[in-house]
């Protein structure tokens, strides 16, 4: 039987690289759950991941407000219904997380984590700010560089067996299964019938890779469709309004090429656009280049593409906007949401104790 977990920063309104790398995935899983029969059925848990937003500044009163959001944009998205649906819940109101992630950190080797590439980026960012190549060491903090730690603490708290995640994902979810084999061999634990060693407490998590590509800038196409770059048109939120959507898609960066083809090598920012294209109709990208290889080509299929993507995420931005207004019935779904996945992280942090003997 599936465990299945997957967590989204609460860092502003997803946009749609989050939401076709990640968030329509978790759809398809709520929906595959649904048709199984109840004993074998996966078990969903989808979190809010406070924790890891306060690995960069964040301002208290914005951060309540993004948190409270996005758990909105979990429920509007369909992601709990009653039939098959998941725990959808604050990773910071379930204290287990940051418990694990300590003992984690623990048979965690440091060198490990400088080589991961969002930590490795991050101390380039800075260099690149300072000419005298000098960083400022109270840049650099303890939980940047323990961040991949804490996802392994999410995952593994669950005994997950998947992972769903989009491909910028990738090392940290290697990380998340080399800690896991790391702790059960370290701490084994006894076997269910105290004749010897146990197997350790926590499964292999195996990753599940969107079947979306990476979804890349509207401004820059060499470069992903990024929460924190500070343009907003360089992407699309999902509750972006009709008006927002067409103009941000008219004014993506393309080249000057007349007509569209599918050529991701030559012409990032017009491929950009046919993924975005592809993931909102299901269409093959060739197929929909080949409908606009007329001299008007790219600025019919970005019309197009304005269509297809508004009318992909109407029904989301008008569940959103009711939703958000309910806070009486938003609380009460954090607390629930939080109540099954505390349950579920006691139970495994019961056997973590217990294998490693602070029980
Ligand atoms: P986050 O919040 O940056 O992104 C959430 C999900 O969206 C995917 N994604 C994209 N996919 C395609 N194109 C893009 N341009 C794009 N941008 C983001 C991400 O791959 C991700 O699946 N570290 C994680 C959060 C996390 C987590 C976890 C994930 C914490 N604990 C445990 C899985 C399991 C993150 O920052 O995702």
């Amino acid at each position: 039987r599936r465990t299945i977990f997957s967590g989204i920063q609460p860092t502003g309104v997803p946009h749609i690289g989050n939401h076709l790398g990640a968030l329509s995935q978790w759809q398809s899983l709520v929906k595959e759950a649904a048709q199984q029969p109840a004993e074998s059925r996966d078990s969903l848990f989808f979190s809010v991941v406070g924790l890891h937003a306060l690995t960069v500044p964040q301002d208290p009163a914005r951060l309540r407000a993004e948190r409270r959001d996005m758990f909105a944009v979990l429920l509007a998205l369909g992601l709990d219904d009653a039939k098959g649906g998941a725990v959808i819940f604050h990773q910071d109101q379930v204290p287990e997380h940051a418990e694990l992630a300590w003992y984690l950190n623990t048979v965690t080797p440091v060198n490990r984590l400088m080589r991961m590439t969002s930590w490795k980026s991050k101390l380039a960012t800075l260099r690149n700010a300072n000419s005298e190549d000098e960083i400022d060491d109270s840049m650099l903090q303890l939980g940047l560089l323990a961040y991949p730690v804490l996802q392994a603490a999410d995952i593994l708290l669950y005994k997950t067996s998947h992972v769903p995640v989009g491909h910028d994902q990738a090392q940290h979810l290697e990380l998340a299964r080399d800690t896991a084999q790391i702790f059960n061999r370290a701490y084994p634990g006894r076997r269910k019938d105290g004749k010897g060693k146990g197997k350790g407490v926590f499964r292999i998590p195996d990753v599940m890779l969107t079947t979306h590509p990476r979804i890349q800038s509207l401004r820059n196409p060499l470069e992903k469709m990024s929460k924190s770059a500070p343009h907003p048109s360089s992407k699309i939120f999902l509750t972006d309004s009709p008006s927002d959507i067409h103009a941000k898609i008219k004014s993506a960066v393309t080249d000057s090429i007349q007509g569209v083809t599918w050529d991701p090598e030559t012409r990032p920012g017009v491929a950009a656009l046919l993924q975005i294209f592809s993931g909102y109709s299901g269409e093959e990208v060739q197929s929909i280049a080949r409908r606009f290889e007329g001299t008007r080509g790219i600025m019919e299929m970005k019309e197009s593409l304005a269509e297809v993507v508004e009318s992909g995420l109407r029904s989301f931005r008008g569940e959103f906007e009711r939703i958000r207004k309910e806070t009486g019935y938003l609380e009460e779904r954090e607390r629930e949401g939080a109540r099954r996945a505390r349950e579920a992280a006691q139970a495994t942090m019961k056997e973590v104790r217990a294998a490693v003997g602070t029980d």
